[in-house]
């Protein structure tokens, strides 16, 4: 009997977690109600990656991406007058630019004429921005023993010196983490670092606690990505699947710096989740994906888990 109601009552309280998740959506993915800033940014990236996408392939139809380079030149023209002109809208304007360019683009004097419009507002075109580029095989010069040992190297390690991770590292884990494709090439991720001991101790109570490990790092990286870039039906789940690969490029970044680190799930409860956005100052529209700790080495060698890797799958 009492293993009954353990069940009844785990099972209410996935009805609450889905429940939360269903509230979040409506109020913040990409299909909610309201129109944000953010939904704003996630529409002029989509139809721009879509524009792209357009102009790269070989064979490209007469006339093709009329309708979507208008739609972007509106949507970029309403951007820019409530919010003024950035680099995502500066990014649009430069696809637009590529667009009008290609030959085989839509001539469709309606479309045309608002996308030069839109154009001739912003003295924004630069090279490198926007349209489409040149790759061939790479010619990288490190061998494939090289990179498997790298990617070898790195182990979870749960213990860490005093010294200090500088900017200069994150940043470099950063423009590592950076390269991360995501759907659409939306990158809706975040990285939020802390340092102090004592906030670091507030969050992970938040989280379970220090599993008798976390307070030996240096910094608590916490993970997010935002979900009004993603809509809230086929995409419900994409946020956090480009956040773990954002997170995983992140923590290898830091990997080839030597630094050492190790994820902490991030433990999501409705109560939890309110919390720990508080703590973290993080804004409602971002799902925490992952913590990250991390710090140097110890000088002496440390023991990790031997963490085998099953051959068979
Ligand atoms: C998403 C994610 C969450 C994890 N959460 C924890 C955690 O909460 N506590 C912990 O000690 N290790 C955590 N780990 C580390 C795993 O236990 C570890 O990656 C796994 O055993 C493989 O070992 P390796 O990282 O040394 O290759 C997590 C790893 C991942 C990828």
């Amino acid at each position: 009997m009492k293993e009954f109601i353990k069940k009844v009552l785990q099972i209410r309280l996935v009805l609450l977690c889905y429940m939360s998740d269903f509230k979040r959506s409506v109020r913040y993915s990409l299909s909610a109600i309201k129109n944000t800033k953010l939904h704003l940014q996630a529409r002029i990236i989509l139809n721009l990656h879509s524009l792209e996408k357009g102009l790269s392939f070989k064979n490209r139809k007469e006339g093709w991406g009329g309708e979507k380079a208008y739609n972007l030149a509106v949507l970029v023209d309403k951007y820019n007058k409530t919010y003024g002109v950035d680099e995502i809208s500066i990014n649009a304007i430069n696809v637009l630019n590529e667009y009008l360019k290609d030959s085989s683009s839509s001539k469709n004097d309606r479309f045309v004429d608002f996308i030069k419009k839109e154009l001739s507002t912003n003295d924004t075109i630069k090279d490198g921005i926007g349209g489409v580029k040149k790759v061939s095989k790479p010619s990288f010069s490190i061998s494939y023993d090289q990179v498997r040992d790298f990617f070898a190297s790195r182990r979870s390690v749960r213990d860490f010196s005093n010294s200090e991770i500088t900017v200069e590292e994150v940043n470099n884990a950063l423009e590592i983490a950076s390269t991360t494709p995501t759907a659409c090439n939306r990158q809706a991720q975040r990285v939020y670092s802390f340092s102090d001991k004592s906030k670091i101790k507030s969050i992970l109570e938040n989280q379970l606690g220090d599993q008798g490990w976390c307070l030996k790092a240096n910094k608590m990286f916490v993970i997010t990505s935002s979900v009004s870039f993603y809509n809230g039906t086929f995409e419900r789940h994409q946020a956090l699947v480009d956040g773990g690969l954002y997170a995983m490029n992140f923590v290898m970044g830091l990997h080839a710096q030597r630094i050492a680190t190790c994820f902490k799930m991030y433990v999501r409860k409705p109560s939890i989740d309110r919390e720990f956005r508080k703590l973290c100052n993080i804004p409602k529209d971002e799902d925490p994906v992952v913590l990250v700790l991390a710090g140097h080495y110890p000088l002496e060698e440390i023991q990790v888990p031997y963490s085998y890797r099953f051959k068979e799958k």
